[in-house]
């Protein structure tokens, strides 16, 4: 039975993967979940995977050697599918450090782990192990207002804000242990996800939230950014094609040709919910375009990104299979069925954030 190493699995993305992977393969693979817990991870996510007996959790963080080390010593990874990091841009750019901590570090880690539990006397690595690196279309900076402009696995990287820096740093990591030492790895370079479980620092949950509450929208700037959005099943399914039909060392990019302005996400998720929602229920009267409110730009906002994924399309045969107009109905269903999850993610720690982040 193969055994998966999952980092940052209670957060979004890694737990959507988790969901996915178990029920793609069920019984036939192992998930080991290591994650720190931080305020992004959320065991709630995992709820209906806790219990299986080919499923474990271990409290980690990526930056502590000897804990890494030990997962390894103790069971025959396989396949290690690296999340954790520090992902919320806005927060990067109020508190750095951490990022460069836990994305930088915490992959070095990684990697060090892995490449020493793999490798075999003669420098090469057992047979059929492969650590796939997650990261984002953000190292490549930011695109002009021009549609035929896109980001290929060739762009060079440009990262700007200290999130995408760290990511981008992350990238090269793997990119040197590849190149120094043949370790088997990939990495995949993704547009914005969305859907279940994510936590509402970010755009769509956050306008679906306030919304509901009747709360104002903050749009930064203009609210003419452009954002490639993908559903995250799609995601987790590119990143299993990837470890299974991709070649070694390569980077893929995953993007959903699906790319929006801000302000017409907004208003989309506005119409969607008018629309879900049934007669009768009060927040309808307040689900509307006045609660739009623009408010100072992000510091440093990349303008447009826009994933071309015609290499992951063209070798792998994997494509983008939500519409948005799907993928958005899926997202606001699955908010309304998980009330008590967002009201647990949006007490305490998360008030102070969102008012010290939204004062003015
Ligand atoms: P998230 O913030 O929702 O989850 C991150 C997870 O990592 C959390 O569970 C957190 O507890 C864990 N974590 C953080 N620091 C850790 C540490 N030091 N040790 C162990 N665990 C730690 O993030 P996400 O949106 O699910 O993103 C997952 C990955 O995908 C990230 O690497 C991100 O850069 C990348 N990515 C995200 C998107 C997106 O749209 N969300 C798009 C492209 C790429
Ligand atoms: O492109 C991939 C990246 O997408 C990932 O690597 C990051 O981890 C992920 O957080 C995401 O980054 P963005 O900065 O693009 O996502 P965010 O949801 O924070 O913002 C999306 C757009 O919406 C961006 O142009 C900023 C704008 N925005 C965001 C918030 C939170 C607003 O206008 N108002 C808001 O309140």
């Amino acid at each position: 039975m193969r055994t998966y190493l999952v980092t940052g699995g209670a957060g979004f993305i890694g737990s959507n993967y988790i969901h996915y992977m178990f029920k793609k393969y069920d019984n036939d693979i192992r998930i080991i979940n290591v994650d720190a817990l931080t305020y992004a991870g959320n065991l709630e996510n995992l709820k209906g995977v806790e219990g299986r007996d080919n499923y474990t959790f271990v409290k980690a963080d990526i930056c502590d050697k000897e804990a890494i080390a030990k997962i390894f010593a103790e069971n025959d990874i396989d396949r290690v599918v690296h999340f954790a990091a520090e992902s919320h841009v806005d927060r990067s750019i109020r508190n750095p450090e951490v990022f460069v901590q836990t994305n930088v570090l915490g992959t070095a880690v990684m990697l060090n782990c892995a490449k020493a539990a793999w490798e075999l006397e003669d420098g090469t690595f057992k047979e059929g192990k492969k650590f796939l690196h997650v990261s984002t279309d953000e190292v490549y900076g930011s695109l002009p207002d021009d549609e035929n402009a896109f980001f290929y696995e060739t762009t060079p990287y440009d990262p700007h804000s200290p999130y995408s820096a760290s990511k981008a740093s992350s990238d090269m990591l793997v990119k040197a242990y590849m190149d120094t030492y043949k370790f088997p790895a990939n990495i995949t370079n993704c547009s914005n996800n969305y859907g279940p479980y994510q936590f509402p620092e970010k755009l769509i949950p956050l306008i679906i939230n306030n919304a509901l509450q009747g709360k104002k929208l903050p749009v930064y700037g203009d609210g003419k950014n452009v954002r490639d959005w993908l559903f995250v099943e799609d995601h987790a399914k590119a990143i299993d094609m990837v470890q299974e039909k991709g070649r070694l060392f390569e980077t893929y990019n995953v993007g959903g040709h699906n790319e929006k302005q801000n302000i017409e996400i907004i208003h989309i998720i506005l119409d969607t919910l008018q629309e879900m929602l049934p007669e009768g229920d009060p927040r309808k009267a307040h689900v509307t375009e006045q609660l739009i409110t623009y408010v100072e730009d992000r510091k440093g906002h990349d303008r447009r990104y826009a994933i071309a994924p015609d290499k992951i399309k063209a070798e792998i045969g994997w494509e983008p299979e939500t519409m948005f107009k799907e993928g958005i109905r899926k997202t606001i269903q699955w908010f309304f069925e998980n009330e008590d999850w967002m009201k647990n993610v949006t007490s305490g720690d998360y008030q102070k954030y969102y008012n010290d982040m939204y004062k003015n």
